[in-house]
């Protein structure tokens, strides 16, 4: 006896994810209108349709850091997140970090330092070494080294990595955070901040370290 189709499940109506749908990001300090799917990740809004290609897709699975922004002032991972999701928030890339034609000190030690070979991960490992120092987490090579695990170099170039980051950790405090002398130099003599300067660290970001 031929089979007969089971019941059918109830037809609510759900809306097609691939129709495009409206969406105003904060890139880099500038507002952009899209429509794309409603699956689209920040990674592919960022690079398939802002045009942004700094962000790099290694992976596209969380694993590398290569497409590391930072959100809000923390770092997450691009590839992962929804670019619905960040509407309404601070989208910061690597196109966003030099200012006035000067590069970020993050960005001039990556140089000074030799911190690359083939450069694909770089500009992830630049935004997350920016925001692994804002969150106190460059005092020490361990330190740095553990907070920076997320960020996968195929070349190898970690030791110079953490030497940049170390380079650059009191600058990058003093231009992101507005930081003084005395706490630079307190930073230096003890390699934390004062305690009534600490007010300026993020909570530890959650999403990758
Ligand atoms: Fe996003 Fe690898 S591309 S973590
Ligand atoms: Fe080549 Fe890091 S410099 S992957």
């Amino acid at each position: 006896m031929p089979r007969q189709p089971g019941p059918v499940a109830s037809t609510s109506p759900v809306q097609d994810p691939s129709l495009p749908v409206n969406v105003t990001l904060r890139v880099n300090g500038e507002s952009k209108s899209l429509q794309i799917d409603a699956r689209t990740t920040v990674l592919d809004a960022l690079r398939e349709h802002i045009g942004l290609t700094g962000a790099k897709k290694g992976c596209d699975h969380g694993q590398c850091g290569a497409c590391t922004v930072l959100i809000d002032g923390r770092r997450v991972v691009s590839c992962l997140t929804l670019a619905l999701a960040a509407e309404g928030q601070q989208i910061l890339t690597i196109e966003g970090l030099a200012k006035g034609g000067a590069l970020h000190p993050m960005q001039q030690a990556f140089v000074d330092q030799d911190a690359f070979q083939c450069g694909y991960c770089t500009p992830g490992q630049i935004m997350s070494a920016v925001a692994c120092v804002k969150e106190g987490h460059a005092n020490s090579d361990d330190d740095i080294r553990e907070y920076m695990s997320g960020n996968i170099c195929r070349c190898a170039a970690y030791p110079n990595i953490v030497a940049a980051v170390k380079q650059a950790a009191p600058a990058n405090l003093i231009r992101a955070e507005g930081l003084d002398a005395c706490d630079l130099l307190h930073i230096k003599e003890h390699r934390t901040l004062r305690p009534q300067s600490r007010r300026w660290l993020a909570p530890p970001a959650t999403t990758i370290h």
